[in-house]
């Protein structure tokens, strides 16, 4: 239980205890500033209203009643203004709880109550092509939440809804048959994806025999052709294994068996149009199967149309879509689905949405959320392309990133072997395009910029790294190993509790960050535990003459929690830590 917790079962007790009804809240939160607790509860003023009493008074009485209550663990019970209460703990519990905490291996922190099982779709390149910065957002940040989640004890069921079905596939089929004659290999053919698409666009543009080929590679492609699909299967493996190098690149989960591509719903497509109809909800129209959505209307009232059959029989991006959706909670049973996809598919995702709740295909119970991001822009402003405009692929940039990482390190540090200089690269470099995309607000776009990625200073990877360094070299000073501490905890200074609070709220962070899948708050979290820990360092000191070695130790676990709660947060979102720097 953390300390938010355990204070609102606490002053729902004493609130009970002076007859307030049972359904009005604690309403708990930090101390603001300084001097006003360390903790509040806001509960009387709006107690008083509804009992129609005087809401100082109420405080008073409610601070009667929870006085004995927080026996131990807090010092202070005082009433400010209007009717707040605020709490100051204390020092001797906080110093418990860090060593609770600074002893386990999960910090103390417990699996949640009622485990759901959460289907997370992301990252989801088109096969087709190479994999681009558009997809490095839903990719990190989907796998983020995949990991933060399954910290928490849910069940966690990754989706890779890769685009590997549709029209194109015919002209690249075409192709890849072609250059296989050729006598080239599979591997040798696709080794550069977006040079073959345009290989294979030429040819399907210059060449009226080809093009016509392509297109019928299609229908009996898509009628089951077992030539046909070999062929497809074979691009769809070297294409996925671009895919999963680059997994493997970013510290993303994420491995083959995520997979369920559009393609995977093939057989229920047919099946789920069918429902639509004998639902009443799909309509034929000019030819095609049109869901109506009144719903989604615009301001004129005209409602929204998505197509899930075209007049001649092709499915669509929206049919897979609702298909899989059906599965997710049919045969995946899951509670909630969260879908991290571009902002650009807002309106394409509420309409699979409206359409799966209407059909049944999802009942209230189930959560469907669609959790978009902006775009990455570059440094003019404009979204992210290469110096002559073209789309920067995501390993080009994943090694730019580890070259740039690699130099810096080399200027700052002296004494690293050659082995370790390019390990250290690989984590910062990776870890700060992971860290500054997830740092800033989900829903926003945001400029990318290596400079400021990179940087020592501020809220970034190798900040957060450096602090995690800074805590190993002063174990490695002492000589001591944090197992070997048993001194009690003394929360002596300002410092040190503001520090230990601070600490002690890491579940509340990853509990928000859980149900907003916000992973930004966990970063300024984060940094905000590295700042205090600078500011603790300065003021306390640890390993200087004349500290007693009670004292020392003290701090010495201090420190140890704040690297374990930076390790373990920067570990949720996907990003190493390591012992030099
Ligand atoms: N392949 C799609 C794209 O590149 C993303 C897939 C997202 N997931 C989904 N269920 N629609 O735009």
């Amino acid at each position: 239980m953390n300390i938010r917790e355990l204070l609102n079962e606490k002053v729902l007790t004493a609130m009970a205890a002076c007859g307030i009804p049972a359904d009005l809240p604690a309403l708990i939160a930090p101390g603001k500033k300084a001097g006003f607790g360390d903790y509040q509860a806001n509960c009387a003023m709006g107690a008083a209203k509804a009992m129609g009493t005087n809401p100082r008074e109420l405080a008073a009485k409610i601070v009667a009643a929870l006085t004995p209550e927080l026996e131990g663990i807090a010092d202070k019970l005082e009433i400010a203004g209007p009717g707040f209460i605020n709490i100051d703990l204390n020092p001797k519990w906080l110093g418990h709880q860090i060593a609770n905490a600074q002893t386990d291996a999960r910090l103390n922190i417990a699996t949640v109550n009622a485990p759901q099982t959460v289907v997370i779709d992301y990252s989801g390149p088109n096969l087709a092509k190479e994999m681009h910065v558009g997809h490095l957002r839903s990719t990190i940040i989907g796998d983020a939440l995949a990991r933060l989640l399954e910290f928490q004890g849910h069940k966690v069921i990754r989706q890779n809804h890769v685009g590997d079905w549709g029209t194109q596939f015919g002209m690249l089929i075409a192709e890849l048959e072609e250059q296989l004659g050729a006598n080239k290999d599979g591997e040798m053919a696709l080794k550069d994806l977006e040079v073959f698409y345009q290989q294979a666009k030429k040819h399907f543009d210059d060449d009226i025999a080809f093009a016509d080929k392509a297109r019928s590679y299609v229908v009996r492609l898509q009628s089951g052709d077992t030539d046909m699909l070999k062929l497809w299967q074979q691009f769809k493996d070297i294409s996925l294994h671009h895919s999963t190098e680059i997994y493997k690149q970013l510290n993303v989960t994420l491995t083959d068996a995520d997979v369920r591509g559009e393609s995977f719903y093939n057989d229920d497509l047919a099946p789920v149009v069918k429902e639509l109809q004998a639902q009443g909800m799909a309509v034929e129209s000019d030819g095609a199967q049109v869901v109506f959505l009144q719903e989604l209307a615009d301001k004129d009232g005209n409602p929204s149309p998505v197509i899930i059959q075209k007049q001649g029989g092709g499915f669509l991006y929206s049919t897979s879509d609702i298909a899989a959706l059906r599965y997710r909670v049919k045969t995946l049973n899951a509670n909630r689905i969260m879908y991290f996809i571009d902002a650009r598919q807002s309106l394409h995702m509420q309409q699979v949405f409206t359409i799966a709740r209407k059909a049944k295909f999802a009942n209230e119970n189930v959560s469907l959320e669609h959790l978009a991001f902006g775009t990455m822009m570059g440094n003019d402003g404009k979204p992210f392309k290469t110096r002559t405009g073209g789309t920067v692929k995501l390993a080009e940039l994943l090694t730019e990133a580890v070259e740039r990482a690699d130099k810096l390190v080399r200027e700052r540090s002296s004494d690293l072997s050659e082995s370790e200089i390019t390990e250290i690269a690989r984590k910062v470099g990776i870890g700060s395009v992971k860290y500054s995309d997830l740092s800033k607000t989900r829903t926003n776009d945001y400029i990318f910029s290596w400079d400021s990625m990179l940087s020592f200073e501020g809220n970034t990877a190798p900040y957060m790294q450096y602090a995690f360094t800074r805590v190993q070299s002063i174990f490695r000073k002492a000589g001591v190993t944090p197992e070997s501490l048993q001194s009690e905890i003394v929360i002596g200074t300002e410092q040190e509790k503001t520090l230990a609070i601070k600490l002690l709220q890491f579940s509340e962070v990853l509990d928000q960050v859980a149900r907003e899948a916000l992973p930004h708050l966990l970063c300024t979290y984060l940094y905000e535990i590295a700042s205090l820990y600078m500011t603790f360092y300065e003021a306390c000191p640890i390993l200087k003459e004349g500290i007693e070695p009670e004292i020392r130790d003290s701090r010495l676990r201090l420190c140890h929690l704040v690297a374990r709660t930076i390790e373990q947060g920067l570990d949720l979102l996907g990003i190493e830590v390591m012992e030099r720097m």
